[in-house]
Parts: structure tokens; sequence; C-alpha cells
């Protein structure tokens, strides 16, 4: 089984526990894939993409998300554990918690959402994160347990009015980065799940400005944390699938007259 880590901010590091490192660049339908690194942990093969591109070159609607989820599938990764930042919308919930998303509500508005425009398909999200993932993850003692991730638009910070109408309609924590990685992944079946790092309090919710030094700050102490849990999730996930992701396709897709003809 290959497993697939998308970095945000900061968890370069975990390339360095991984033993045989090599280092490419996929070149994809979408344009090239940011430098991957592919090695071994715990005996199973696992590729690694920072998400930004090598020195946080992209901001968050600026991602290749097409090329870099066509690339991880293209390497033969059935498994992603993404990790992103966030900040928080609820007072009990603080920096430097760990926080698993179990479902998304997608505030972006000029990004390409789906592999696919030349055919009809509809993938399922009612469970938009794989469930056999998450419940190794909530049992690992490191996470506060699951949310609602919004996903703006970005790249500027919310307004206070946006983070009281996103808590109103049940969301946990905001971000800039999970959409659409999360369902692209989910078209191309494989398993997706988020740790989301709280590197702040959202809009409002903190009294102060916010700035991007406190973010990375926030990410930099968690990150070997953070490297801990990717580690042990990587050990613990099973070669059996108990989950639906990789199924995503059966049933989605509207024949068209053409294909229906074929039958
Ligand atoms: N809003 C949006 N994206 C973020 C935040 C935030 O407060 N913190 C980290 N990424």
């Amino acid at each position: 089984m290959t497993v697939g880590i998308i970095g945000g901010t900061g968890i370069y590091e975990i390339v360095e526990l991984g033993r045989g490192v090599e280092k490419k660049v996929l070149e994809t339908p979408y344009g090239s894939s940011p430098e991957i690194s592919i090695f071994k942990l715990h005996d199973k093969k696992v590729v690694f993409m920072s998400r930004h591109a090598v020195g946080h070159a992209n901001p968050p609607h600026m991602v290749n998300y097409l090329a870099n989820i066509w690339a991880l599938k293209n390497m033969g990764v059935e498994r992603v554990l993404a990790t992103n930042a966030v900040g928080s919308m609820t007072q009990s919930i603080k920096p430097g918690d760990l926080l698993v998303p179990h479902d998304f509500l997608d505030f972006t508005r000029h990004r390409k959402t789906t592999f696919y425009d030349d055919r009809v398909v509809h993938v399922d999200v009612t469970e938009p994160y794989c469930s056999q993932i998450r419940d190794i993850l909530n049992s690992s003692g490191k996470v506060i347990g699951e949310g609602v991730y919004v996903c703006t638009e970005g790249p500027r910070f919310e307004t206070a009015a946006e983070v009281q109408m996103y808590r109103k309609l049940g969301g946990t924590v905001v971000g800039m980065t999970g959409l659409p990685e999360a369902v692209l992944a989910r078209e191309m079946e494989m398993c997706y799940t988020s740790i989301c790092t709280v590197s702040n309090f959202a809009a409002s919710i903190s009294p102060d400005k916010l700035t991007i030094d406190e973010v990375f700050d926030e990410v930099e102490k968690k990150r070997d944390v953070l490297i801990d849990l990717i580690s042990d999730t990587i050990s613990k996930i099973p070669a059996h699938c108990n989950c639906n992701c990789r199924n995503a396709l059966e049933g989605a897709e509207v024949k068209t007259l053409n294909q229906s003809e074929d039958l």
C-alpha cells in the first residue's frame, strides 16, 4: 500500500524519517507537480509532496490542486494524509490543538474543482474524509476531536461577519487549502484525511490583528508532534480498507446517449 502525504506549512522534515529517499517531478496533464519525495517508512511506500511547492511559493488560491492529486494517483497512492493550518472559530479550540475534520463547507470561488469536464460525474461526498483513517487519528490521543472545516478562497483572512456566519452554519475551523483537494482525491478514488493544526483564533474570535507570523510560529511549535502523529498513523493504516473511498466512481457517472447506445 502506498500512502501520500500532502504537507502544508512546515512538515518537510518527515522525509528525514524515511529510508532510501528518491525525488522526482511529474509532468501531469495539468502542469508539473511540485517535487515529490518517495521513501519507505514502517515498510510502507510513502510519497510526500509539499502543497505550496518549494519555499511556500504558491498562495492557496494558486495551488495546482489537480496536478498535485493527479501526480499522487499516478505514483500509486491509495491513501492520502494532508495537513492544513486553520483558524479556530470557537474559544474551546485553541492554537496548538490538532483537529480532524469530518465534513466541510466549501466557500472557494475561483478554483477548478473537478477532473471531469468531458464526462458527467457526480461523486458522493456525504462523508468526504476517510472514516477508517479518521478512526486511527481519533484514537491517537493527540487530536482534540473532529469538526467542520470551512474553506475560503483567500488569500485574505476573513471579516468578523464572515466568521460569525461560518459559525452559525456549523463551521468549527477555517482555512484556505482543504478544497478542492479533498474532493479531487475522492474523484480519484483515494482515501483522504486531513489533520488540521490550529494556528490562531479566527478573525474576531481573536481580539488582535491576524498575522501570518503567528500562523507559521504555531505550526512550527507543533511540527514534531504532527510528524510523530503522521508516522504513527502510517504504521497503523491496515492494508485492507473498510471505507467506501475507493468505490467513489461506482454509480457516479451519467451515461450519455452515445455511451448508452454502446451498451
Ligand atoms: N483563516 C483562514 N485560513 C487560515 C487561518 C484563518 O484564520 N489560519 C490559518 N489558515
